[in-house]
């Protein structure tokens, strides 16, 4: 058997082992939204390192946990802390979580991240909807044996992020008097921020934001038939767009300047997607 594969049931059987839970939806939330999962209606966590064959996160600030619980009524599975492909792990690794959160039984899954603003018409602090991504600078999650099991070869991605969910965010958004930009992601591979040439390479294709993750679980994703919503938190101007050099913390400290609506925001989606 494909040991991709392998490897994921081998995670699935450690998890139901622990709990029958059935989420609904799937939750992957990136920096400011740590905590978001410790406000929820909680009935089990269980530790990444708990789970045999898992790969377990090594960055600093994230936890390392998937929990499970109810937002409103809805059954939600949260990834606390995402892998990330800067970390040494390959993509197949880094989309493990996504699928094991499909596997489980989810059937939507809910991502966002912090990104760096490539569109000169954002600010730090907006939310971007992700319509598209670019994800041409990493490697494809699909690479390797097909996984018949969850997809076809050559999957179809027109539409990565569900066209429907992107509507009821608008709504949900508009309804909240909650700014939302919308724009196409692109993913690098990190972990150091872009150089202002990259910034314009991105431009130039096409992109809106740049950022480190997202785009590949948002293919694992669909490549298994799961509807897919992302989410980006613009946490700064990317590199050579102001006179700032950027660093970690003032992407985190804009990250937690929001962070309170941007929990409002993902509450009220997941209540009504
Ligand atoms: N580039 C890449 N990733 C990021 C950025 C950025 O400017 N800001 C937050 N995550």
């Amino acid at each position: 058997m494909n040991n991709v594969y392998k490897k994921l049931l081998m995670c699935v059987e450690s998890i139901q082992k622990k709990t029958d839970f059935r989420p609904e939806v799937a939750m992957i939330l990136g920096s400011g939204l740590g905590d978001y999962a410790d406000g929820i209606q909680i009935e089990q966590t269980i530790d990444y390192t708990e789970i045999e064959g898992f790969p377990t996160s090594t960055v600093a600030g994230h936890k390392g946990r998937f929990v499970f619980g109810y937002v409103g009524e809805v059954p939600v599975v949260i990834m606390q802390g995402r892998v990330h492909f800067y970390e040494g792990y390959p993509m197949t690794d880094v989309v493990l979580p996504t699928r094991l959160m499909g596997m489980l039984g989810a059937k939507k899954l809910i991502l966002t991240n912090a990104a760096g603003g490539v569109n000169f018409d954002f600010q730090p602090g907006d939310f971007m909807l992700i319509r598209d991504h670019i994800t041409v600078a990493v490697p494809s999650p699909l690479i390797g044996q097909n996984i018949e099991e969850l997809g076809v070869r050559f999957p179809d991605m027109s539409e990565v992020y569900s066209a429907r969910m992107r509507d009821v965010v608008k709504r949900i958004a508009g309804d909240m008097g909650i700014k939302l930009q919308e724009g196409v992601y692109m993913q690098l591979t990190g972990p150091a921020y872009e150089t202002p040439a990259e910034v314009r390479l991105a431009r130039i294709l096409g992109g809106d934001a740049v950022g480190m993750s997202t785009a590949c679980e948002a293919m694992a994703a669909h490549h298994m038939g799961i509807e897919v919503c992302g989410i980006s938190c613009i946490t700064n101007l990317a590199a050579g767009m102001s006179a700032q050099k950027l660093n970690h913390v003032e992407v985190q400290e804009t990250a937690d300047r929001v962070a309170k609506q941007f929990k409002e925001l993902i509450t009220a989606i997941v209540m009504n997607i």
